[in-house]
């Protein structure tokens, strides 16, 4: 059943929305071509007002689609540490009783005071890889300067659970060890997703077949369709959990079907402005949109239990065994610290070899045996042993220990 009127909203769901995300920025200056809002500045300069953002946290409560177990989100589609009010903003956010998630491409790290802490649950941090090469591909940014800008906005979420979203692309498998390690020295915990054809208009055009031939040789080097295939399998065609269970809301009120589609086509989604038009006239269209039954009949919703692929399998089988591991050992009797030390040989030297023998991972290597203080005997053997081209690599890397 599809509610036609607030009062059947509630009925059938007491706690409001799972999720709700209001746009305090109406732009973003990546460049990612596979999201709806990169490379698209026409909107630039729009950010929320601190009236207009309170009017529309009062209606949220109001209506109560926000409740205790909402989770919030200042962006949609928008890069939020644009706004120049940033901190007012959280300020506001934390006054009227609301907490919320806060992803960002970090081109900017924004003034956030104490009091605008207190607003902000989670943080999360989008990547498209680590180097400058996968930068070039997606966001454009200089490299140097998002490694330096996480650096800083660690240090002010000090206390707040902070991720790294590291989106996989076909370019950047072999940079997520580095990410990874990063994220390990930084405290920051690391999560894989893969990287998606964000903006539905183009996954129709993919399940159409109409999608131009050279977007889709270019999209066949970069992206993992074979997961877009996945979930067009797995669902269900009669539902989609954006549209029952996530509010969006866009930077002047308007109320989204989803925050999957670009700026140009978002006048043929919206459903009404929630500061001005009747609620009731709302959510009957958003519950009911004639968009919403093209993109669900094409296979391309959001299932309720969507078995939803965001790591690989070989990643989570490795994560689940690693902790397997390290948990046995944890109440062994060998010798943890030097295990330690024998891994990250084992992976500096395997890194050595992806880099096709760098002289910048040779010195990271360098420096590693320098610090473990490891034998040459046992450098030696976790080479022969362990090595993808073990004879070859030891033969180079014994002019050097
Ligand atoms: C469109 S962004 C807007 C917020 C902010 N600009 C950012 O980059 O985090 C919203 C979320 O979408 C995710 N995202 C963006 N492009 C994506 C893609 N191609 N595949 C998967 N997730 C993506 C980001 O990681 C972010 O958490």
């Amino acid at each position: 059943m599809k509610p036609t009127t607030l009062k059947e909203f509630h009925t059938l769901y007491p706690t409001g929305f799972d999720s709700i995300s209001v746009d305090v920025v109406g732009y973003c200056v990546a460049k990612c071509k596979y999201c709806p809002s990169g490379n698209d500045l026409s909107n630039a300069g729009s950010f929320i007002s601190e009236i207009k953002y309170a009017a529309i946290l009062a209606k949220l409560k109001k209506y109560g689609f926000y409740t205790n177990s909402t989770s919030f989100h200042i962006y949609g589609l928008g890069e939020p540490s644009l706004h120049p009010k940033l901190n007012e903003i959280l300020k506001i956010t934390h006054k009227m009783g609301f907490t919320t998630n806060y992803s960002t491409n970090i081109i900017r790290v924004p003034n956030i005071d104490k009091e605008g802490l207190k607003a902000v649950k989670h943080v999360i941090i989008s990547m498209p890889g680590f180097s400058q090469e996968s930068y070039d591909k997606i966001h454009g940014f200089k490299f140097e300067l998002i490694v330096q800008n996480i650096k800083k906005l660690k240090k002010i979420f000090k206390n707040i659970p902070f991720d790294m979203s590291y989106h996989i692309y076909q370019f950047n498998l072999h940079e997520i060890e580095k990410a990874k390690k990063f994220c390990d020295e930084n405290g920051i915990r690391f999560a894989l997703n893969y990287a998606v054809m964000f903006d539905k208009n183009r996954c129709l055009d993919y399940v159409a077949n109409k999608m131009p031939y050279e977007e889709l040789k270019t999209i066949s080097k970069e992206i993992f369709l074979g997961v877009l295939d996945d979930q067009i399998k797995a669902s269900s065609r009669n539902y989609c959990d954006f549209q029952e269970r996530y509010l969006a809301i866009n930077v002047n009120g308007d109320i989204r079907i989803c925050n999957s589609y670009t700026k140009k086509y978002e006048k043929n989604i919206l459903c009404g402005n929630i500061l001005t038009d009747d609620i009731d006239k709302i959510i009957k269209l958003k519950f009911s949109h004639p968009k919403c039954k093209i993109c669900m009949a094409a296979g391309l919703s959001l299932g309720k239990i969507y078995d939803c692929k965001v790591y690989p399998d070989f990643y989570y089988n490795l994560m689940r065994e690693n902790s397997y591991i390290k948990d046995a050992i944890k109440n062994s009797n060998i010798d943890k610290n030097k295990l330690s030390n024998e891994i990250k040989l084992m992976h500096q030297i395997r890194l050595w070899e992806q880099e096709h023998y760098s002289d910048e991972e040779l010195s990271q290597l360098q420096s590693l045996i320098k610090l473990v203080s490891a034998p040459t005997k046992k450098i030696g053997s976790i080479t022969k042993k362990y090595g993808r081209f073990p004879m070859v690599t030891w033969k180079k890397l014994q002019r050097y220990v």
